[in-house]
C-alpha cells in the first residue's frame, strides 16, 4: 500500500472531529479521514465508505472525488486514511440559515438520488454530513460508514 503519496502538509490540519474519526486536509485538494483507533471494525468501515463512495461518485451523485485508502503521516506515525478530495466550504452546522435553506433543498434532492440507486442512507439526516460549496452553489455528501448498498449495487 501507498504511503503519504496525497500528503503535502507536513503538519495536516484538522478539519472534522467525529466520534470515531478526524479529518484532515493534508493539502491543497485533498482531505484524509482517519480513524481515532484503527482497530478491526474502524478500519473495515473505513473501506466500507470508500467503496460506497466509489459507486456514487461513478453513478455521478455530488460527493468528493474518492481518491483511495492511504497510510498518511502524522507526526511520527503512519495512519490507514479514506483519501477524498478537499471541498471548500462548511457542514450543515456551520453555515447560516439563508444558506441552509438553500442548500438543505440540494441536499434533500442529492439524497433521494443516492436512495434511487438503492442505498439505504443511515445517518445522513445529520446536518454535519454535507458540505456546502459557496463557490459552486452545491452540496457534497459526505460520511457513508453507515449506509447500506441493497445487494445488487455491489454488482
Ligand atoms: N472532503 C472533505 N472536505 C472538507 N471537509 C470535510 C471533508 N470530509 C469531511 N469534512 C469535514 O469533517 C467533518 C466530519 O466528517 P465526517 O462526517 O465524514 O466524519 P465522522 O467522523 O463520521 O463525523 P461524525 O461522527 O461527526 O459524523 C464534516 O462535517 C466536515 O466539516
Ligand atoms: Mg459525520
Amino acid at each position: 500500500m501507498e504511503i503519504t503519496k496525497f500528503q503535502e502538509y507536513p503538519l495536516p490540519e484538522k478539519v472534522g472531529n467525529g466520534k470515531e474519526s478526524n479529518v484532515f486536509r493534508i493539502s491543497n485538494n485533498h482531505a484524509a479521514k482517519t480513524p481515532i483507533i484503527p482497530h478491526e471494525i474502524t478500519l473495515k468501515n473505513l473501506e466500507k465508505e470508500f467503496e460506497i463512495a466509489k459507486i456514487l461518485f461513478d453513478k455521478g451523485i455530488s460527493v468528493p472525488k474518492p481518491e483511495g485508502i492511504f497510510f498518511i503521516k502524522y507526526d511520527i506515525h503512519f495512519l490507514k486514511s479514506f483519501i477524498m478530495e478537499y471541498i471548500e466550504g462548511k457542514n450543515g452546522f456551520e453555515i447560516s440559515n439563508e444558506e441552509y435553506s438553500y442548500s438543505a433543498r440540494l441536499w434533500r434532492e442529492e439524497l433521494e438520488r443516492a436512495r434511487g440507486l438503492g442505498f439505504i442512507t443511515y445517518d445522513s439526516s445529520h446536518a454535519g454530513n454535507f458540505i456546502w460549496s459557496p463557490k459552486k452553489e452545491k452540496i457534497y455528501l459526505i460520511d457513508f460508514e453507515m449506509w447500506e448498498p441493497m445487494r445488487e449495487i455491489w454488482k
